[in-house]
């Protein structure tokens, strides 16, 4: 027998079940969202860092010196992250003082207390993983934002952030007696392909004069892990049909720039923030190479509506190699 509901308390109830549908929904279909203003005059400026956290150990600490001085002198807006945030198993968890004796007390400058937005890479993985997304070190720490996958609208840019961790087919079939922390990743394929459909439209949608995508991964490199195939396969495509200016990651534990030869997309590893020098080179004749230093270092990106002006430096601060690219001729690279 049906029990008869007050008209209004009929409503309520349709109003609440329809609330949490979109709610699910819309967390299953879009990707987190944050949004920076850029500055007064339109223009933007961050440094990429990756594979850093060693407790200052490896140069990091030198790295992180010379990244506060670049930092005041092109007035940074906030910094980016690659992934492997924290050697050598990423966070034991939430409480771990590695958080801050391989952040908090390394990258002291002044103009370095910006926002940090974080990826994991597959050392992290190795830890809690879950740990270095916590709200809790935010609070110990607030520059500090680690999330999976998600999206940066920084006005004349926007920047995707994927977790490509999961992409690599080796951590599962062959761990190499390391062992991954795959809480949320349950089904590996359903993740990659949702992961996939939020990119690409997120990329497809985005009207910014500037689209960066940040993966730990490098898609291409010629580095010790070299080139991503899985990535190559899946996720450069999107990057390809989109309009993708640039790919900016870590993994490889050097700094490297490579010209896609198929679309105007460019591959930027910023992978030095610590250990380095693994001369370990897959041949300096790839195809699209214009840059690749061994050594530690980082990278600075500035940002107008026409132009972009990309640097890398190393543990001196020394400019190794500048790119730059203007919207309004096709191509200056
Ligand atoms: C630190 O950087 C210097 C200069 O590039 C380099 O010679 C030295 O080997 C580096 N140290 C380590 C431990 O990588
Ligand atoms: C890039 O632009 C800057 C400033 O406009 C200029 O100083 C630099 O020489 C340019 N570099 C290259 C490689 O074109």
């Amino acid at each position: 027998m049906a029990i008869p509901l007050k008209k209004s308390m009929a409503l309520s109830l349709l109003f609440l079940i329809s609330f949490v549908l979109v709610g699910v929904l819309s967390v299953s279909a879009e990707l987190q969202r944050f949004q920076h203003h850029a500055k007064g005059d339109g223009s933007l400026s961050f440094l990429v860092l990756g594979d850093w956290g060693r407790r200052g150990d490896f140069n990091q600490s030198q790295v992180a010196f010379q990244m506060g001085k670049m930092g005041e002198k092109v007035d940074i807006d906030f910094i980016v992250s690659t992934g492997d945030n924290f050697y050598d198993n990423g966070l034991v968890n939430e409480h771990d003082i590695a958080f801050e004796e391989s952040f908090t007390k390394i990258y002291t400058a002044k103009s370095l207390q910006k926002q940090w937005y974080s990826v994991l890479g597959n050392h992290d993985y190795r830890g809690d993983a879950e740990a270095q997304l916590s709200p809790l070190l935010r609070k110990i720490d607030s520059r500090w934002l680690c999330l999976r996958s998600f999206v940066v609208n920084a006005e004349i840019a926007e920047i995707f952030f994927v977790d490509t961790t999961p992409f690599v087919e080796m951590y599962f079939s062959e761990p190499e007696g390391h062992t991954y922390d795959w809480r949320g990743i349950n089904s590996r394929k359903a993740y990659i392909a949702n992961l996939l459909k939020d990119v690409e439209l997120a990329v497809r949608e985005s009207s910014a004069k500037w689209k960066i995508v940040v993966g730990h991964h490098a898609i291409k490199s010629v580095g010790h892990h070299g080139d991503t195939q899985e990535l190559i396969d899946q996720l450069l495509p999107i990057l390809q049909a989109n309009d993708v200016d640039f790919y900016m990651n870590g993994h490889d534990h050097c700094l490297e720039h490579i010209s896609d030869k198929e679309s105007q997309v460019q591959f930027l590893t910023s992978g030095a923030g610590s250990k380095a020098w693994r001369g370990d080179i897959k041949g300096l004749n790839k195809e699209g190479l214009n840059f690749f230093y061994d050594g530690q270092g980082f990278m600075s990106v500035n940002l107008t509506p026409t132009d972009a002006e990309i640097a890398f430096y190393d543990v001196f601060g020394k400019v190794l190699h500048r790119l730059n690219k203007s919207k309004l001729l096709h191509s200056s690279i």
